[in-house]
């Protein structure tokens, strides 16, 4: 028979049973007085290591009807499989041949002898992502990449169980690491201007958090404009304890202006991500926010990695400083891949939404369908089931790299079985 000394070894064992998924979604837990009977415990012990459970978000109290286990998805979504043949659509990765060349900048970059004990923040990067990216008020520090830097924030002052607003649809892997750290994501519905004021209304009492994508939202490529913003933070103002972190992951590509609002909260961040524009495998982002944000951030960095190497943050800086010709001409490129696409999905008779960024929302009637045809004409789209946490239909299709030929295919394809129609290779 089981046996348990405390709470902290009860909750350990559900804690477990949960995550081996031999307690599963919408399981109820044995109710208090009899758990504590059967197992011979105080039932305050028994309640104990119930709290800590529902802290750590991993069961929901629901009054007299009992405690249930809570309703999780998988931790971490998986990566789309893009089989050998069919062109990939689906990774969200922007055009190597549009990113800078950083061998060419990496060659005329003096490297110092950088050894412990300097300031985490290089002047000379500062002063680039300053004048060339975004210049909130407020302190910077350099975190590697936006999600590195959102977990950073949200460690500072969440706890297991908080509930973070999160756009939907949405990045799935901000919902991942929302998840990972025991956080609860609310979806807010968003539409072409980001999220819809009376979607963050309705449940902004309930948030301890709001993360929110400024601008080339993913997957719909949103872009919160100036009025938006402004009815935004009619409503965030009645909230001015709550954290709001804001998303801005395609800077220099993004092709549009930055309406913020964060900066002049009690507590806000920003993280600026060089993935898009000057390459992922750079993991370098420029976190802005309110001082005490601030501190948390580097307080913790400082005990840990302690900084972002300064050989990245001179590279960084200065494809910032040097390449402004080619990030325009990737904006633009970018820009006509995604109309191009929007066009022929127009004329195939889908209205899709696109406003800035690297990929197309498609609605679609069957997921899995149009996912499946396009993959049996070569080509591998992305499933929506990821980005939303409801139960809208659609495919993201990447356009960062698609030739107007491949535009013409795929929406013909996705045409097909938007219409209900069956495709085959040859029709
Ligand atoms: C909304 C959003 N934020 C951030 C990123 C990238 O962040 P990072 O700087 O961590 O690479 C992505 C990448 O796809 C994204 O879609």
């Amino acid at each position: 028979m089981l046996s348990f000394q405390s709470a902290s070894e009860l909750s350990a064992h559900l804690e477990a049973e949960i995550l081996a998924g031999r307690l599963a979604p919408g399981d109820r837990l044995d109710p208090v007085r009899s758990a504590a009977v059967a197992l011979d415990l105080a039932p305050n012990t028994v309640a104990s290591a119930y709290r800590t459970l529902s802290e750590r978000g991993l069961v929901i109290g629901r009054g007299r009807r009992g405690t249930f286990v809570a309703d999780r998805r998988p931790m971490v979504a998986p990566e789309p499989l893009i089989p050998e043949h069919a062109i990939d659509l689906a990774s969200g990765n922007p055009d190597p041949e549009l990113l800078p060349d950083l061998g060419a900048v990496i060659s005329r970059i003096d490297v110092p002898r950088t050894l412990y004990g300097e300031a985490p923040v290089l002047a000379e990067f500062e002063r680039a992502v300053r004048r060339h990216l975004v210049d909130p008020p407020g302190e910077m520090v350099v975190v590697s990449g936006a999600l590195d830097g959102i977990e950073r924030v949200l460690a500072v002052h969440l706890r297991p169980g908080d509930r973070v607003g999160i756009e939907n649809p949405g990045w799935p892997a901000m919902a991942d690491l929302i998840r990972a750290m025991l956080l609860r994501p609310v979806p807010i519905s968003i539409d072409d201007q980001g999220p819809m004021p009376e979607a963050l209304r309705s449940s902004v009492d309930t948030l301890d958090a709001l993360v929110l994508t400024s601008r080339v939202q993913n997957p719909t490529g949103a872009c919160v404009t100036a009025s938006r913003a402004e009815q935004l933070s009619e409503i965030l103002d009645e909230h001015p304890q709550l954290l709001v972190v804001e998303d801005d992951h395609a800077g220099p590509i993004s092709g549009t202006d930055l309406f913020s609002v964060g900066p002049g909260r009690e507590r806000w961040a920003l993280a600026a991500s060089m993935s898009k524009a000057i390459g992922p495998d750079l993991r370098i982002a420029a976190l802005f926010g309110d001082p005490a944000t601030m501190n948390g951030v580097r307080g913790r960095q400082s005990v840990g990695p302690g900084w972002v190497s300064h050989l990245l943050q001179r590279i960084a800086g200065r494809v910032l400083a040097e390449q402004q010709v080619a990030f325009d001409r990737a904006t633009e490129t970018y820009g006509e891949r995604r109309l191009a696409f929007v066009s022929e999905l127009e004329r195939a008779g889908i209205e899709a939404r696109a406003p800035s960024g690297l990929n197309v929302w498609v609605p679609v009637l069957d997921v899995a369908a149009a996912v499946a045809a396009c993959l049996d004409s070569g080509y591998a789209v992305r499933s929506g089931d990821t980005f939303v946490l409801d139960d809208s239909r659609a495919v993201r299709v990447t356009t960062s790299r698609l030739s107007p030929t491949q535009a013409l295919e795929v929406s013909q394809v996705l045409a097909q079985s938007h219409s209900g129609r069956r495709h085959t290779r040859s029709g």
